[in-house]
């Protein structure tokens, strides 16, 4: 699957910005990422041509990290914090309270595809625990009621 020529063009001003090929890899991923929601082993073979490196170094960058997905994921991802801040605040209620509206486990995804559920180390907003990221938005101090209208603005999406 070739990259389309806007995605093209996008990756080769994050590489042209980088100091090396090799040190834009996680942008690129990220870049790659946001455009179709997970990084297939094609995309990531895509991704190591243009940096000039090993599939095989893509592909432990790729799987390193939670933040990238190797398969297909929800529309949506949220990560609840499961940090001391948030832990001593009720972060797990949050999360199991989540997980039965969804229906779901952590590190699944609901079977209409649009929300992804995942735990994160802390999200650097400890002051207002609990604390979910929403995609980009952080949603604070969390209540059972705020969870049931951040789930359904989700789903209506
Ligand atoms: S511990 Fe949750 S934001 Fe820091």
């Amino acid at each position: 699957m070739p990259f389309s020529e806007p995605l093209k063009k996008r990756l080769n001003t994050i590489i042209s910005k980088s100091e090396t090929k090799r040190s834009a890899l996680i942008p690129v991923l990220r870049e790659i990422q946001n455009e179709y929601g997970s990084l297939s082993s094609e995309s990531m073979e895509e991704a190591a041509k243009m940096l000039e490196i090993s599939p095989s170094s893509v592909q432990n960058v790729a799987t390193f990290y939670t933040m990238f997905f190797t398969e297909p994921a929800g529309k949506h991802i949220v990560w609840v914090c499961r940090t001391l801040s948030c832990a001593l605040r009720g972060a797990e209620h949050v999360e199991h309270y989540m997980c039965d509206k969804l229906g779901i486990k952590t590190g699944e995804t609901t079977p209409d595809g649009k929300i992804t559920l995942m735990e994160a180390e802390c999200l650097a907003s400890c002051g207002t625990a609990p604390v979910i990221l929403v995609d980009d938005t952080l949603e604070e101090n969390l209540t059972k009621e705020r969870v049931d209208k951040v789930i359904e603005e989700l789903s209506k999406d």
